[in-house]
């Protein structure tokens, strides 16, 4: 009934498995090009850029002692600023276009999309965040849709900063490493969203990871084809009180 050790033995590396990685590689090498620059397709109609970030001068272990995951009511919401820094600092680095996690293969494949319910200066709306850009690139608005229809963990809705995201285009990982890239599309979209969730904690913001979200609702909304699959979810309630 249960497929949870499939998923795993299905993913195991052996002498057979890497030579059909290999083959199948040389293959795909001829596209890889055209694999790697992939990007989400929507119809985008608004950018917002996210600008300046705060300077934090927090000790890195100090904030990991602070790590908590928050669900409460006392909360302010998130100013754009403080947006702006947990994105940045979570997946980019100043001055270098390297990021700031790793990924298997370097082939980044993860991509985070950003739901802005209660965010200052920033309107609501459906994102797709470009780090490149450092921008929140709109392609739907959220007027149509309950929060709640999203998980079912998420305590109080109503004035939630945002919702975030991952999901990854499996097959730039999928061309490297076959099955076994099922570990790591979810190993990168983990370090993302810890580093989300350190540097919600560094700005004093709350917030839990969902992992308990109903997949085909989030899929539909964030108009997924069947090429990128979600991986993971921070809900980012907002400023601490
Ligand atoms: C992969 C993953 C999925 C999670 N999913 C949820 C979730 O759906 N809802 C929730 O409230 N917390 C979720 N959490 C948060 C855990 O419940 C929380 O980290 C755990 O209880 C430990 O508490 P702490 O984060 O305060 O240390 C998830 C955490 C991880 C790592």
């Amino acid at each position: 009934m249960y497929n949870f050790i499939n998923y795993h033995n299905n993913s195991k590396l052996t002498e057979k498995e890497i030579q059909k990685m290999k083959e199948y590689y040389q293959k795909a090498r001829i596209q890889e090009n055209y694999y790697m620059n992939l990007q989400p397709q929507k119809n985008f109609y608004n950018e917002v850029a996210l600008g300046n970030t705060k300077n934090i001068n927090k000790n890195i272990v100090e904030v990991m002692e602070n790590r908590t995951s928050f669900r409460g009511t006392n909360y302010s919401p998130l100013s754009r600023m403080e947006l702006s820094t947990i994105l940045f600092h979570a997946m980019s680095k100043k001055n270098s276009i390297k990021k700031s996690y790793p990924s298997a293969g370097g082939v980044y494949s993860v991509y985070l999309y950003v739901i802005v319910n209660n965010v200052l200066n920033v309107p609501k709306g459906i994102y797709l965040y470009d780090s490149r850009k450092h921008s929140l690139k709109q392609f739907k608005d959220i007027s149509h849709f309950n929060i709640t229809t999203l998980s079912n963990s998420i305590l109080y809705p109503d004035n939630v900063s945002a919702i975030l995201f991952t999901s990854s285009l499996y097959i730039k990982s999928f061309i490297k490493y076959g099955e076994r890239s099922y570990r790591f599309i979810l190993l990168e979209s983990g370090h993302i969203i810890q580093n989300i969730e350190l540097l919600t904690t560094a700005v004093n913001g709350g917030g839990h990871c969902i992992g308990g979200f109903y997949d085909e609702s989030i899929e539909k909304l964030l108009d997924l084809n069947k090429y990128e699959i979600l991986t993971h979810g921070y809900l980012l309630y907002g400023r601490i009180i």
